[in-house]
């Protein structure tokens, strides 16, 4: 085999020989060790492809979707019911995995530590794993079902998230019920030149390969396996920033299996045309899932003769994926495509001091679950209302922040006590006045909340219902 300065040399990488030569001892057996476990040849590739080539659209002949629309006819609501059936059928028999993708950064955010450890719960404080966990544990209690929870996180922020889990003992689930494994890294390299960048003088800067990183990681730590053994045939896969996902919802599980999908993806409506959500699109006969960062404005622009987007099927990051296909997606070494992410990543320049950019100054390279949707035999994809389950956190402040999620938060749980009957206090424009919060565990659902609340509760502050407490759920603010 070629020397590692020769392949650095035959892959655009002669920086790095710099860099070692500026080294010795142990620091140079570090730098040199990990650059000997990269592909170069494959870093090469990629930054021919993604750094030094246009952005082009991987899809060709768009066109919008079929789509599960929300249910409003006596019918569609029979259709949805019936899949309800199949969905919790399916829990019940144990069939069902659930697959939290909780590896990334969180740069927009800037919050320091896993993104799942964010307290944004509005009363108690509580965080984004800790909401997650109560409605694992209230579907198992609900359906009678084991529904293992595997959480992927990453090199930056497993050591983290582990301990997190442990401290809090493990939110109350058995531990042998969850697992927590780790996706690989890729190298992140300058976006203009595609230089490699140094983290610090002996280490590369590395970042998690994308939530397409799954399926490798998937096959790498036995998971596959070892949901193969436990009887396991779909997983519902779902990220950590979104507090409003409806984890392993069972209509939609029962649309997925009733139409023998491979692989299916929830859908809401685009608030506008730049909203940062993929769309999910027919490319010549193929369900795909086009980034907005790849989406021409033409096609984010497009409207229907009735003045709606053409492409109005954002996708909420929630997948029903089927063992068999995850299984043939890692058959291959190849794998996933990788796309880019341009983003912000602290380096060391030239002379070796470090920079910490203001603005997005290198590409990631990253692969995404979604690009497993060609692959799959068949597609369905279910919109649901979007205030009833998405409203992720993905900045500090503004649009998808952890205050656009309380609002929401307190609009649906609002919902749901108008519908048990609770006089809810709300202002001018209809949103409630006080911030509410319901644990999972306290109810799952607006039924289970009509049946759960004693009669004649009042709303006199800030409300946590909780399940763990007496007084009818109810706990004072914290
Ligand atoms: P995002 O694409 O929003 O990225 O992740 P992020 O890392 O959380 O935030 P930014 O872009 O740096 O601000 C969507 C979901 O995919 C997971 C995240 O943890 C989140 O649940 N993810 C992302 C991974 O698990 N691995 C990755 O490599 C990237």
């Amino acid at each position: 085999m070629d020397s590692l300065e020769a392949r650095l040399r035959d892959t655009g990488q002669e920086h790095l020989i710099d860099a070692l030569a500026r080294l010795d001892g142990p620091a140079r057996t570090r730098l040199e060790a990990q650059l000997n476990a990269l592909d170069l040849p494959q870093v090469h590739r990629l930054v021919q492809q993604l750094v030094h080539a246009e952005n082009a659209l991987p899809y060709a002949d768009l066109e919008p979707p079929d789509v599960i629309n929300v249910p409003a006819s006596t019918a569609e609501l029979a259709r949805d019911r019936q899949a309800r059936a199949v969905g919790e059928d399916l829990l019940a028999d144990d069939r069902v995995a659930a697959v939290l993708v909780a590896g990334g950064q969180g740069t927009r955010l800037g919050f320091d530590g896993p993104k799942g450890a964010l307290p944004f719960g509005a009363v108690s404080g509580r965080t984004l794993f800790t909401h997650h966990a109560a409605k694992i544990d209230a579907i198992r209690t609900r359906y009678g079902c084991g529904v293992p929870w595997y959480v992927m996180t990453s090199p930056q922020n497993d050591e983290a998230t582990r301990a997190i889990f442990a401290a809090d003992d493990w939110f109350g689930l058995d531990p042998e019920s969850v697992r927590i494994f780790v996706q690989g890294t890729m190298p992140a390299v300058d976006r203009v030149t595609g230089r490699i960048l140094l983290e610090a003088p002996d280490h590369i800067a590395l970042s998690p390969d994308g939530h397409g990183g799954l399926f490798p990681a998937l096959r790498r730590h036995g998971v596959l396996d070892e949901m193969r053994e436990r009887g396991i045939t779909t997983m519902f896969t779902f990220q950590v920033d979104n507090p409003l996902a409806r984890v392993a919802r069972p209509e939609f599980l029962g649309h997925h299996a009733g139409a023998h999908a491979e692989m299916s993806s929830i859908v809401v409506r685009k608030r506008d045309p730049t909203e940062p959500v993929g769309i999910v699109a027919r490319s010549r006969g193929t369900t795909v899932l086009v980034e907005y960062s790849d989406l021409p404005d033409e096609f984010a622009q497009a409207r229907d003769t009735s003045g709606d987007l053409r492409f109005w099927a954002g996708s909420i990051a929630e997948h029903a994926i089927e063992l068999s296909l995850a299984e043939r997606v890692t058959e291959d070494r190849a794998g996933l495509p990788f796309r880019k992410a341009v983003k912000r990543v602290p380096y060391l320049d030239d002379r070796g001091v470090p920079v910490t950019p203001e603005t997005p100054n290198a590409v990631k390279f990253e692969s995404f679950i979604f690009d497993a949707l060609p692959l799959a035999r068949n597609v369905v994809s279910v919109e649901v209302v979007r205030g009833e389950e998405f409203s992720p956190i993905k900045n500090a402040n503004g649009n998808d922040s952890p205050a656009t999620a309380r609002r929401d938060l307190n609009r649906e749980y609002g919902r749901w006590l108008d519908a048990a009957g609770v006089t809810v206090p709300r202002d001018a424009a209809g949103d409630p006045t006080v911030d509410i919060e319901i644990d999972p565990r306290y109810a799952l659902d607006a039924d289970q909340l009509a049946e759960r609340i004693p009669p004649g509760f009042l709303i006199d502050g800030p409300l946590f219902l909780d399940a763990a407490r007496g007084n009818g759920g109810r706990t004072a603010p914290t």
